[in-house]
């Protein structure tokens, strides 16, 4: 199967080269594109963090969603405390793809470290990754949730506590009701 990353992904985009631009399409535009090239089952993932997306993503087509950030909330998540102050923190109100912290483009919720950084971050991994190290693992240590690295995708506000199980049973709500309703 092939699973198609859409630009609304969180954390790392899937480029095989570090100097190559992601493109900017979610997986609902590139879902059809793809569908007509191949016969391999296709598994979406980017933003996907609702009942309904997992619904309109099987209706289009998809076999199947793979979901990152709708559980970095959850109680089997290892996020750290600073990570997850920044990602709860309602005055951080945006995500971008940035080269900052690794040199590969990943998506990370804006934060201090983001804004000095990305307008000089230069596409060489890993050797980027290895030079902000020791500055992210200071804000770890430290919890100051502007120097770590706040991967989250662009439906990050939609993530929910508790165990992940009871996330999958939301995300699968509408799907499990359609299974019972028969044909
Ligand atoms: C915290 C975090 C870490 C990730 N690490 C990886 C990784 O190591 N390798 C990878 O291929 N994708 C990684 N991803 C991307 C996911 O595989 C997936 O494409 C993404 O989470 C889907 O988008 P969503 O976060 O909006 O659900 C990561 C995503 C997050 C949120």
């Amino acid at each position: 199967m092939l699973c198609l990353q859409g630009t609304d992904a969180g954390g790392h985009r899937g480029t095989h080269l570090a100097e190559i631009e992601p493109n900017g399409s979610g997986w609902r535009d590139l879902l059809s594109e793809v569908l007509n090239t191949t016969d391999l089952p296709v598994v979406v993932a980017g933003g996907v963090m609702t009942a309904q997306d997992v619904k309109d993503a099987l209706a289009a087509g998809a076999v199947a969603v793979q979901c990152g950030s709708a559980f970095l909330l959850t109680d089997e998540s290892g996020m750290n405390d600073a990570y997850r102050a920044g990602f709860t923190a309602s005055d951080l109100t945006e995500t971008v793809v940035t080269r900052a912290f690794s040199g590969r483009p990943a998506r990370a919720i804006r934060n201090e470290f983001v804004a000095r950084f990305d307008p000089v971050a230069v596409p060489v991994y890993p050797i980027v990754n290895q030079l902000t190290k020791p500055l992210r693992a200071a804000g770890a240590a430290t919890s100051d949730r502007e120097l770590v690295s706040l991967w989250a995708g662009t439906g990050w506000r939609h993530a929910q506590s508790g165990p992940a199980a009871d996330v999958v049973a939301a995300l699968a709500a509408e799907v499990a009701e359609r299974r019972l309703e028969g044909p």
